[in-house]
């Protein structure tokens, strides 16, 4: 039996604009994770069972859009194996909220298929396989999911418009508080990103110049992280969020958690991921972190996660 695991993740900076050749930030959840467990089949194929959805797939039943299937199928494509396996994913982070959970599931498979063949991929290997099954969920995904999910690491990436990446992990100088507030609305990435995409095609220079101004914001964060300025990260979240909502992927729910959230004493928030729902995040002091989750849970959250980033 092989048990592959991959992590969570959630976006400090940079999103939407980092599917038009703009930088982001993005950082891994280790403590948030989901696995796979490949044994040998008991009949005839492949199936792959996913306890918390309660559903069981046989490979060669599968539709072409189940990204189970399709992960599962590239990889032994990709090891040139096959046999009778049963594969059983469970994962511990929640579906559509901006944590990479597809992604995350799709990793822990490829990592548990390699290690029951005795295989070992590289991360750029599996981020690369991820992110076939990432444009099932995305339609036009960037890949930062992928990239931070298989990397493991604090990853700044830039997707250029003919679509070469650039992955430059970096350390975080000086750990900082941050609290995720879950808006407990699932809004697919799909939805937003194609709004996004179709502003830009009406109207490409304002939206032009809301990435530009991203790109300025999520170099300065980078700076400020690797410099141990956490002091500026509260203003470089309020200005990020000032952008998001210019390009339309804000919503009352998550302004009210911001409002709350700023009110209770947190140095700056924003939206994290697709947005109109999914995750807000706040930059907090350790000692505040309590205050501000009562608030965003008197504002409408549903959970609360308060982690270190950049902890060794
Ligand atoms: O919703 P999430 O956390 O999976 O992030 C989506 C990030 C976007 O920039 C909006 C889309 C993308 O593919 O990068």
């Amino acid at each position: 039996m092989s048990i592959g695991t991959a992590c969570g993740k959630i976006i400090l900076f940079g999103e939407h604009a980092v599917v038009y050749g703009r930088p982001a930030l993005a950082v891994p959840l280790s403590q948030m994770r989901a696995s796979a467990t490949v044994e040998p089949g008991q009949a005839q194929g492949i199936v792959i069972r996913a306890r918390d959805l309660g559903s069981e797939v046989w490979l060669q039943d599968a539709t072409l859009d189940d990204a189970l299937a399709r992960i599962t199928r590239l990889t032994l494509d990709t090891l040139e194996v096959n046999g009778d396996l049963e594969i059983t994913v469970a994962s511990e982070i929640p579906l559509a909220s901006g944590f990479g959970s597809g992604a995350a599931i799709s990793t822990a498979i490829v990592r548990g298929l390699a290690d029951y063949f005795g295989r070992t991929l590289t991360a750029d290997e599996i981020s690369m396989l991820v992110y076939e099954t990432e444009k099932l969920y995305h339609g036009t995904p960037s890949g930062i999911d992928n990239t931070v999910i298989a990397y493991e690491q604090a990853i700044h990436f830039v997707r250029r418009p003919n679509g070469e990446r650039e992955i430059t992990p970096f350390q975080v100088a000086r750990p900082f508080t941050l609290l995720i507030a879950n808006t407990g609305i699932a809004s697919p990435t799909k939805i937003t990103v194609g709004d996004v995409r179709r502003g830009w095609e009406q109207d490409p220079m304002r939206y032009e110049k809301i990435f530009y101004a991203v790109g300025g914001i999520v170099r300065e964060a980078q700076s400020a992280l690797a410099n141990g300025e956490n002091e500026q990260l509260g203003a470089l979240m309020q200005r990020n969020q000032a952008e998001l909502a210019a390009m339309g992927v804000s919503s009352p729910e998550i302004e009210r958690l911001l409002d709350a959230g700023q009110l209770a004493g947190a140095r700056g928030g924003k939206l994290s991921g697709g947005g109109r729902g999914g995750n807000v995040i706040f930059h907090v002091d350790e000692e505040n972190a309590g205050t501000v989750q009562e608030a965003v849970l008197g504002a409408g959250a549903v959970s609360v996660i308060v982690t270190v980033i950049g902890k060794t």
